[in-house]
């Protein structure tokens, strides 16, 4: 294929160089922001009378028949072209000849493919949404089903306070809905124009960019033309958006795999979400959680790719900059898919809440009620702090919990223990007495129900 910027050289590109160079192997799946793009900047050059209008319109016309075309499948990409703008210019040349031929004025590939990489970003992002969205209802069932499911709260991994399953799962869908945040901020400061910045110092002609802006759906355009060919800190940001929201759907991921084994039984997954082994016919593996969690690090990956191409360039455009792409591809990717299968595998996951009780019930889980108690009843938190370690202590040696103690036994080590102790320290009072906000309580965790259900709307 004759190469478009061929006029000045003397020798054909080496053929290695040229696979080397091309980047449309990639970038051939930005097609539709490709068009989209050149549509709104033939017709602002109609409109500024920079082509005349019936060239405009037949570009433009034609540029609407190539996009069905590749939708349909009746035409294909052409990958011994060097990239997707290469391409689309190509077949719109080959159809219309000169007219073809006028569409790149006042444009270089620089601003396009700024333009073209904003766009599907901005695209793509709606993706990412929609499946933080999913998960976010998946979630939210689950918490509906299990506001009174009593599990044991960690730190350390070793069991802490009682908590209830759904109090548990909402702490995920707080971290969900920042991370829908993250997304969104970015989105909407990357949502700035670079047509019209053109190769790098913009150009001679008197150009509306404004009007490709706003045709384009940003809400403005890029003020420095520097600037707007050579940012790619949307890219940095997105990126870093996805790779925390991966980070959270790994630690969820974790805790699913946790669960699911036979030392905790807490959940057991709907078969459909896990796979056998080839050899152990009792297995039921969470392959699914854990491949989320191994793909993590492609993002993290992603993002430090993305970093590093971009530390040491001096302005504007340099060809590092076509790195950007299977970078951020790879980051929607991989999110949109983790996202795909994490929604329904927790909607359809089903809570033991037998065995979360029963784990709740060993690991004194309510010492530190306890120790309130003796609190409640006048004496100082450390001392009655003191006292209860003192009783946990001979309780592992007998092989009992501190419910199974006698009367008598809880006033040898205090005489402000009475009967009401039974119920200040049962499970249940542990979980409806912790009324502080935000706790684990039922009307608690409702509240961050509604307020998870509001944040959906
Ligand atoms: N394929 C290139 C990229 O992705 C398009 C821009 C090329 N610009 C240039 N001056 N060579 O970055």
């Amino acid at each position: 294929m004759g190469k478009m910027w061929a006029g000045r050289f003397a020798k054909e590109l080496d053929s290695t160089a040229d696979d080397f160079n091309s980047s449309i192997s990639f970038d051939k799946r930005m097609f539709r922001q490709d068009i989209r793009g050149s549509i709104a900047h033939a017709s602002m050059l109609g409109a500024q009378g920079i082509i005349s209008a019936t060239d405009s319109a037949a570009i433009t016309a034609e540029l609407g028949i190539i996009l069905e075309d590749l939708e349909n499948g009746k035409l294909e990409i052409d990958e011994s072209c060097e990239d997707i703008h290469m391409f689309v210019e190509q077949v719109l040349t080959e159809r219309l000849g000169d007219v073809g031929k006028r569409l790149h004025t006042a444009r270089s590939r620089n601003d396009q493919v700024a333009t073209d990489l904003r766009l599907w970003v901005r695209d793509e992002s709606g993706k990412v949404e929609q499946g933080i969205k999913s998960l976010l209802e998946a979630i939210l069932d689950q918490a509906k089903k299990n506001t009174e499911t009593i599990m044991p709260g960690y730190t350390h991994l070793q069991r802490a306070q009682p908590v209830t399953f759904a109090h548990y799962l909402m702490a995920y869908a707080m971290m969900l809905t920042r991370d829908l945040g993250r997304l969104q901020d970015a989105i909407k400061r990357m949502n700035v124009c670079p047509l019209g910045s053109c190769a790098l110092a913009g150009t001679t002609f008197d150009l509306d960019r404004a009007m490709t802006a706003s045709k384009l759906g940003f809400d403005s355009y890029c003020l420095n033309s520097l600037d707007g060919v050579s940012d790619r800190d949307f890219c940095v940001e997105t990126i870093s958006a996805l790779a925390t929201l991966m980070m959270h759907l790994s630690r969820l991921s974790e805790e699913v795999i946790l669960w699911a084994s036979w030392e905790f039984k807490f959940i057991e997954l709907d078969d459909s979400y896990t796979t056998g082994s080839s050899i152990m016919p009792q297995k039921k593996n969470p392959d699914m959680a854990e491949l989320v969690r191994g793909k993590t690090g492609r993002v993290y990956g992603d993002l430090i790719a993305m970093l590093t191409a971009l530390k040491g360039l001096p302005l504007a455009y340099n060809k590092d900059m076509q790195e950007d792409k299977e970078a951020i591809f790879d980051a929607f990717d991989t999110a949109e898919m983790c996202l795909d299968v994490l929604a329904p595998m927790i909607k359809t996951m089903k809570s033991c809440p037998a065995n979360m009780k029963a784990a709740a019930q060993k690991g004194f889980i309510n010492a530190t009620d306890l120790a309130d108690y003796l609190v409640k009843k006048g004496m100082p938190f450390r001392a009655a702090y003191k006292v209860v370690g003192q009783m946990v202590g001979q309780c592992i040696l007998s092989g009992k919990v501190l419910e199974d103690l006698t009367l008598a036994e809880f006033k040898e080590h205090s005489e402000l223990f009475d009967t009401d102790v039974y119920e200040a320290i049962a499970l249940e009072t542990c979980v409806n007495k912790r009324i502080s906000k935000g706790g684990p309580t039922k009307a608690s965790v409702e509240e961050q129900i509604a307020y998870v259900t509001e944040f959906l709307k």
